[in-house]
Order: C-alpha cells, then structure tokens, then sequence
C-alpha cells in the first residue's frame, strides 16, 4: 500500500472512505476487505432503519434489560450453551433455573421434574410435543396397538409452532374453533375431537391473537369427563409461552399449572415475561418419568451424566446466565412488581382505547399485558384498522391489525403488548397518537386497503 492510500484510510471522513462513498456488496462476498469501523458503520445504519424495538407492541419478546444484565451478556456471548463440559457452571445455572420454574409451577417435588433450555417457546413446545407423541407409540406399540395416526388438539388460535409441530413430526392437528360465544377453547365440545389416537390437548395461556387466558382446569376437567366415559387418559401440555411468567405473579390463585395433574408439561418463553432478550425458551415436566428415555441423549461432565433433550445443539449461553440473573435481580417479589406495573399499564390503554366510540375491546389485558380490540360499527366509516395500523408507523409506533382465526376471519383485530419498560408516559403518548389519527381518519374518511405490520409470534 502506497503512503497516499494509507492516508486515505486514516484521514479521510467516516463516510468518505472507501466502502462508504460507493455500495456495499450485498449479494455476492466482496473482493476486498473493509475496515472494521466502515464495515460496522455500513450494518448499523442499515439496521437502523428497522422499527424500534421499545415502541414495537407487535412483539412480546423483551425489548429492554438492565445495564448490569447488557454487561453479563457481553462477558458471556462467546459461551456455546452446548459445551457442557467446558462450561460446567453455565451448565449448572441452566438447571438452577428449570429448577426455580418447576417449582414456581407447583411441580410436586420439583427434584423429580426435568426441564431444559431452548431457543425460546417454539423449540419448548416441540421438544413436549415429542414428549407427548413418544409416550403415546411407546405405550400403543407395549400393547400391539396401530401407531400411525396420532393427533393433537388444540384450539384454532394456536401459535404458529403447533402447526409447525405437528406437520414436521406428522401429527395431525385438531383445532377446536374460537367464536364469539368461545372466545378462547375451554373444553367445550372436546368430547367430539379426541379418540384412542388422541397423544394430547395444548392449553394455552395467554392466547397469541389476543393475550387471554385459556381455562386449563375446565379443559382438565372436560377431560376428567372423557376418562370415566370413554377410558381415555389423555395429558395436557401448558403453552405458557407468555402466560407461564405472569399468571404466577399478579394471578397467583389461578390453578393452571402442575397443581392440575393432567398437566404433565409447561414451556415459557424467558424472553417474553421471563425478561430477558431474545432467544430463550423453557420446558419443564411434572416429573422425569414424563420424559420418554427414548428422547434423551446422555453427555459426560463433572464425572457425572447430563441428559440433553433439545432440537438445536449450538446456541448461545449468555441468556442462560440472563435467566439466572433476572431470577436473582427480581425474586418473587420483583417479578410481582414489574408484571403488575406492566399490566396496569395495558390496562389503562385497553380503558381509554375502549372510551373512543370508533371501538369495541375484544379483551381487557384482564390476563397478560395484551389486548386487541375491534371496530365499532358504523357503516358511514370507510377506513379500516389497517389504515390506522399505517398511520400510527408513521410515528414509528408498530401496532399490527389482523383477521381472527378461521371461523371467526371475518373479524379484523388490532393488538398491543405491553412489556417492561414500556412507561405510563409512552402510553399516554401513543394514546395521544391514537386519537389524532382517528381524527384525521374520519375527516378524510377515504379506504387504503393497505397492508399492514406483520402479526407477529
Ligand atoms: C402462545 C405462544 N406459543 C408459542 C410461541 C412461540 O414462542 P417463541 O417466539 O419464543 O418461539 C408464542 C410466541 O408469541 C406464543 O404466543
């Protein structure tokens, strides 16, 4: 290298340099290399221009932590979650914290449950979905009995993973429809769905379309109703993926967990209400023999033999160390605290979103910090939430607008979740901001038929 295109390099403004002053290469590896600051500046600014994630009421996935969590991450994002034998500690922290959900979900004996990380809830609910389906073949082939046709029952308002689940491991979902009159699955009609291939019933708490609760005690007890009728014993899998981290805090009298003892399995997602950044997911069953050995690999460490039970094998182990700290950091008394302040935050929003005439709340965020809600009718207006998901992006605020569930698709939906760190004040401001684009939605009253932010999770 010249002395001149030296100096190029060091004297020249950020974004006169070379790489900067001309396209990056985006779709082939380019011939030369960068300098580390303009290839950092050419990926931030580009992702720069994504939504922001603290006014994103899209997701339910943690949008803020601590600085004293920011720092652990950065000591530890070069820990693989999966070198159990070079990061023995890290290893053990993982079961410290399956530990503390098993029993803050009222296992029996939480020494005798077992439960795992994952890279968040969909991984969770596959690896206990397995679970359910392996137990099923296993007891089905014990008895000489057909194995080909298991299915799964689950509402139609399932998380998309279910669907996932159950068309990678060929198992035949059975929806139960939502309606008006249901408006979440609650063991209505069971009976007509479940038969002898029946490998379990997903409850979920905090359905994703909406954020509510569905009653795992009465689907318990629909199931209760079906054993002394038709003899079969049929398990149920908690999709806690939000609820698992709220209804033990702010509705600690609920009996949803393992206290029901049909429930054998619970997955959350640690970076939803868990508080901790994107991606870590739990699960955790009642006891270890719930856990087919059939699904378990055995590796070595500390002289000893740890069971691994997950569907990836690399993955990050900082959010392991996060889970422990947030545990650590809150307590019961913390979590209480930051669920309820976040609830009550949804639930001044969902008030003063149900006084504007233009709409109707489909929920009350009664349940988790999520609520949707609908249009009112009128049949002057010529604007849709669609159009009021658009204009509301226009200040940078991501509030998707979407159809119900089959059966009920007809019904278009807006939704907003809240999450820690999302304050008072930026409700009032979005509230603000909700009213004046309605305003100006019903001057101009005109119809877009546009599209909107992506439903998200
Ligand atoms: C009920 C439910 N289950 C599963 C998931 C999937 O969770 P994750 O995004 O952690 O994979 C979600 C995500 O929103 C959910 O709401």
């Amino acid at each position: 290298m010249t002395e001149n295109q030296n100096d190029s390099f060091a004297i020249n403004p950020l974004f006169a340099r070379p790489g900067e002053a001309k396209n990056a290469p985006k779709y082939v590896l380019g011939e030369q290399e960068m300098l580390a600051e303009t290839a950092y500046h050419i990926v931030h600014d580009e992702a720069m221009l994504d939504g922001n994630p603290r006014i994103n009421l899209a997701t339910f996935v943690s949008t803020w932590m601590d600085e004293r969590a920011e720092r652990l991450y950065s000591d530890s994002f070069d820990k693989n979650a999966i070198d159990k034998d070079e990061y023995p500690h890290t290893a053990k922290i993982e079961n410290y914290c399956w530990r503390v959900l098993a029993d803050l979900w009222h296992a029996p004996n939480p020494a005798n449950a077992i439960g795992t990380s994952t890279t968040g809830s969909s991984e969770a609910c596959m690896l206990g979905g397995l679970a359910l389906k392996r137990r099923w073949q296993e007891r089905r082939s014990a008895a000489g009995l057909d194995t080909s046709k298991p299915n799964l029952i689950m509402s139609s308002a399932v998380q998309v993973c279910w669907e996932k689940f159950c068309n990678y491991f060929d198992v035949e979902p059975r929806f139960v429809p939502i309606s008006k009159e249901h408006k979440v699955f609650d063991g209505y009609d069971l009976d007509k769905y479940v038969d002898e291939n029946t490998i379990g019933v997903v409850a979920i708490m905090g359905v994703t379309y909406t954020g509510m609760y569905e009653p795992v005690q009465e689907i318990s007890n629909a199931l209760d109703r079906i054993q002394s009728q038709r003899g079969l014993d049929i398990k149920i899998h908690v999709d806690g993926a939000s609820g698992a981290m709220i209804a033990p805090f702010v509705q600690p009298e609920l009996v949803w967990d393992f206290r029901i003892p049909r429930v054998v399995s619970i997955n959350t997602s640690g970076h939803k209400y868990g508080l901790i950044y994107p991606g870590i997911g739990w699960v955790v069953w009642r006891e270890a023999s719930l856990l087919p050995e059939s699904l378990i690999f055995k590796v070595s460490y500390l002289g000893g033999e740890m069971p691994t039970f997950a569907i990836n094998f690399s993955r990050p182990g900082a959010q392991i160390l996060l889970q422990y700290w947030a545990f650590l950091r809150y307590g019961r008394k913390g979590y209480t605290a930051v669920q309820t302040e976040t609830i009550n935050v949804a639930r001044y929003l969902a008030r003063e979103i149900a006084k504007l005439p233009d709409f109707t709340l489909w929920n009350d965020a009664s349940d988790i910090p999520v609520f949707a809600w609908l249009l009112s009718e009128n049949p002057e207006r010529r604007w849709t939430l669609y159009d009021l998901s658009d204009r509301l992006r226009m200040s940078g605020w991501l509030v998707p607008a979407y159809p119900m569930p089959v059966d009920l698709t007809d019904v278009i939906v807006q939704r907003v979740v809240i999450k820690n760190g999302f304050s008072m004040d930026l409700a009032d401001d979005l509230l603000e901001d909700i009213k004046k684009q309605v305003d100006y939605l019903n001057t101009h009253n005109h119809v877009t038929n546009s599209s909107t932010v992506g439903f998200h999770h």
